[in-house]
């Protein structure tokens, strides 16, 4: 594959940033929002609560609407899990929350503990009745709280209570928040609302809450775990691509995994030129919260993995039961064991076209990236998780080269 493409705005900022205009009743703008399904299920939650939420050509335009609720179904939620991040901002704002509790999904059983202590620490009454969260509070006050967990920092709890804070009264520290970019683009949004924050991106952030927040116009940073499946796919099929829209100071660990495997990569300001001069070797992989290695990028590397000479090992540490892609790429051919939270893949000189199906989001690419070089056609099956994370995957990859397309199931 070779050319340039250029990387939509990044799905795991802009969720948490349209959950944030619910902490004001005035309009607010967001640039750059992906053309995606789950950013469509974000604004069906806003209509739902009660705003204006609109959306043309990448502008979300949010604004109060007649009637407010503070209920976030479960039909809607359960789709969603970042649809949990609503909690932060209707506690903080209408001073009561009802909100599904997401459930768990394919990727592990994903609990929401982190969230609620945070929620609890700021002071709110927290009960759990017929599956969702109710949450209550005359008046959430500022708290000192440590909120990891056995799987280090959570980015969305630390988004949920951020969120909060900013409207509790007096100040709240934050310990082992999550350091991932999409906080600290939640933060700098949350900022230009008038919100009163400090030490967003590293694991102590310092809230003084205020009043009120206003509106806010916003552009979202670009999806970093998008740029990283396209370093991928220049690398599996021996291409060259130059990603714009990127930035690199995002990647560190990605980049650093794929210049030890053998990739060539060129950064300049906004853009990422990946292609290598050698066989990819194999390079083992453990996933850690930012700025480690993404467990989002997890997957992708597994498939460029199955066709390198030698044996890497790939270690999960922030979902040990994410690994469904595991038997799909197998069907391909690949030679992939899975001991506990290690994968040991043993690379193979090239996988064979099957139908597979996908089973979560980054799965889904994982099985793309391996299609485009396996002999034969891959058929992917339930690409629908593509459509939750990838803004029109399969048009960028066809300017770039590769033969792909959507077919009716
Ligand atoms: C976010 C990302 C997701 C990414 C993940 C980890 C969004 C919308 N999604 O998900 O793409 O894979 O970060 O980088 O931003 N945990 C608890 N208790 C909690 C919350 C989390 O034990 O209350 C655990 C999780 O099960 C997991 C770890 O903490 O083992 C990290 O999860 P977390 O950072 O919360 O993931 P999300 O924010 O849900």
């Amino acid at each position: 594959m070779r050319g340039e493409v250029s990387v939509s705005g990044a799905k795991n900022a802009v969720l948490p940033i349209l959950a944030a205009t619910l902490l004001t009743d005035e309009p607010c703008l967001i640039r750059g929002v992906p053309n995606l399904r789950d950013s469509a299920t974000m604004l069906k939650i806003l209509r739902a609560i009660g705003k204006n939420a609109e959306f043309d050509k990448g502008v979300a335009a949010v604004s109060k609407n007649k009637h407010t609720s503070f209920i976030a179904d479960y039909k809607l939620v359960s789709t969603m899990r970042a649809s949990f991040c609503v909690l932060g901002p209707l506690i903080a704002k209408l001073k009561k929350a009802k909100v599904s509790l997401p459930g768990g999904c394919v990727i592990g059983i994903r609990p929401v503990d982190l969230h609620l202590k945070g929620i609890k620490a700021l002071g709110a009454d927290i009960s759990i009745e017929s599956g969702y969260v109710v949450a209550k509070t005359k008046q959430l006050k500022g708290n000192h709280m440590y909120l990891g967990g056995i799987f280090g920092s959570s980015v969305l709890a630390t988004d949920n209570v951020m969120m909060a804070a900013t409207l509790a009264k007096g100040k709240t520290i934050i310990e082992s928040a999550a350091c991932e970019p999409e906080v600290v683009d939640l933060a700098e949004f949350l900022i230009k609302m008038g919100a009163k924050i400090k030490g967003h991106g590293t694991p102590v952030i310092e809230i003084e809450g205020v009043k009120e927040l206003h509106g806010a116009t916003h552009t979202v940073i670009p999806d970093r775990i998008e740029a990283g499946t396209f370093m991928i796919a220049a690398l599996i099929t021996a291409g060259d691509i130059t990603i714009k829209n990127v930035f690199y100071q995002h990647l560190g660990g990605v980049i650093d995994k794929l210049e030890e495997a053998g990739a060539y990569i060129i950064k300049t300001d906004h853009s990422v030129r990946v292609c290598r001069k050698t066989r990819i070797k194999p390079v083992n992989v453990t996933t850690l919260p930012y700025p480690g290695f993404p467990t989002d990028m997890q997957a992708q590397i597994m498939s460029l993995m199955s066709i390198t000479r030698g044996i890497s090992v790939i270690t999960e540490k922030i979902y040990p039961d994410r690994f469904m892609h595991v038997a799909e790429l197998n069907r391909m051919g690949a030679r992939i064991q899975r001991e506990g939270p290690h994968a040991i893949v043993e690379g193979i000189k090239k996988l064979s076209g099957a139908p597979v199906m996908a089973s979560d989001l980054r799965a889904s690419a994982s099985l793309v990236l391996a299609g485009l070089v396996a002999s034969d056609k891959t058929s992917i099956h339930r690409i629908y998780h593509l459509e939750r994370g990838y803004e029109n995957l399969e048009m960028k990859m066809q300017k770039l080269g590769a033969r792909i397309w959507r077919e009716k199931e």
